[in-house]
């Protein structure tokens, strides 16, 4: 591998992040610290992130949060359903106190993964959640509908994540915590990193924002992850971020997905013609048929780069960048392909859900 200092960067944050920052639901989740239980129905749009798994504890089974953004779709964090289907996530909404009180379940149908996101980097941190049907009279939230910097924006980021900078014996509430958190320009943000003599050089990427405070005290945890950063514009809450990411919790600035970034992508996303996605043969409806027909096609994909490109002498064999077609070439095809199946097995294919009368 060649090293760059981006690569360099992203071994290092691999190395540096604490455990909690992993690819499956079960892995992630941030608690807010420094803040204050949130007022009950100030913020109806939040929702939590639930393993669809287990027992149907939505205090045990929450591991991230999430914001309704139109009435089947939720936005959260990339690295928090990354590697997930959808029957294994339900969101929990109309809730503020996760072990007594009001909230309602409801399923998903389909994830959307940025493609973008890079685990090790943190680039591209956001997913979107089709839910299985829209939620009533949703509470939905607006994005942020400005591109400047932010910077010296009063922001406040909810969730229900450990509440204890010490990590290792974490405590996790069952009402809403909410927090007041300066943003802070990308540079002073980079600077911060350096003065706290982190390993990671220059980490904030220009599609990363940062709230907090050089000195800490206030910030997300783990378990506050894909819930939102809001700041207050011409009168109301609109979304600015997402609790990305930190090294450990309160200890520095706390680094979320800039949606100023992603805007368009969103807007994408959500207008797209999911069902002629999954109707591969075309026929009307989505079954079996079209999964096995959409491996056909990827199988189809790895034999014609066997055929045309898989030679030592081939440019268009080396796909991993040292300038060779080998093995290491054809081993990184079969996963990228698999790669792509999962993908789309989470975007696009879901029969039960995705029928003709679903279409839309
Ligand atoms: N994504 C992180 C995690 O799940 C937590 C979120 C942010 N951390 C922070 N220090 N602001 O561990």
């Amino acid at each position: 591998m060649r090293i760059t200092r981006k690569t360099l960067t992203g071994l290092l944050m691999a190395v540096v992040l604490s455990a909690g920052v992993g690819t499956s639901p079960g892995a992630t989740s941030g608690r807010i610290i420094g803040g204050k239980p949130a007022d009950s129905a100030r913020w109806p749009w939040v929702v939590s992130l639930q393993h669809s798994f287990g027992d149907s504890d939505p205090y045990h089974n929450h591991f991230c949060g999430g914001s309704l953004i139109a009435p089947d779709w939720v936005i959260t964090a990339a690295h928090c359903v990354e590697a997930t289907q959808p029957f294994d996530v339900a969101v929990f909404f109309g809730a503020t106190n996760l072990r007594h009180g009001r909230g309602t379940s409801v399923g998903v149908r389909r994830i959307i993964v940025h493609p973008d996101y890079v685990a090790d980097l943190f680039t591209g941190d956001l997913a979107l959640l089709q839910l299985d049907s829209p939620v009533q009279d949703a509470p939905v939230v607006a994005l942020v509908d400005t591109t400047a910097t932010l910077t010296g924006s009063r922001a406040v980021a909810v969730g229900w994540g450990n509440m204890k900078a010490d990590t290792d014996s974490p405590l996790f509430p069952f009402r809403l915590q909410q927090v007041e958190l300066p943003i802070v320009s990308n540079t002073t943000c980079n600077e911060g990193f350096e003065q706290a003599q982190s390993l990671l050089i220059n980490p904030i990427g220009s599609d990363m924002l940062c709230a907090g405070y050089l000195a800490g005290g206030k910030d997300t945890c783990r378990g506050d992850s894909g819930g939102p950063l809001m700041i207050r514009r011409n009168g109301q809450w609109v979304l600015a971020g997402l609790t990305s990411w930190g090294e450990g919790c309160a200890s520095s600035y706390g680094v979320y997905t800039r949606l100023s970034r992603f805007v368009d992508f969103i807007r994408d996303a959500m207008s797209r013609d999911y069902f002629a996605a999954a109707d591969v043969d075309q026929n009307g409806v989505v079954n079996n048929r079209d999964k096995t027909r959409q491996r056909q096609q990827l199988r189809v994909r790895v034999q014609t780069y066997l055929d045309e490109c898989w030679q030592p002498a081939f440019s268009c064999g080396d796909l991993n960048g040292d300038r060779r077609s080998d093995w290491n070439d054809l081993e990184q095809m079969g996963r990228d392909t698999e790669a792509d199946f999962q993908r789309w097995l989470r975007e696009v294919w879901q029969p039960e859900k995705n029928t003709a009368s679903a279409r839309k």
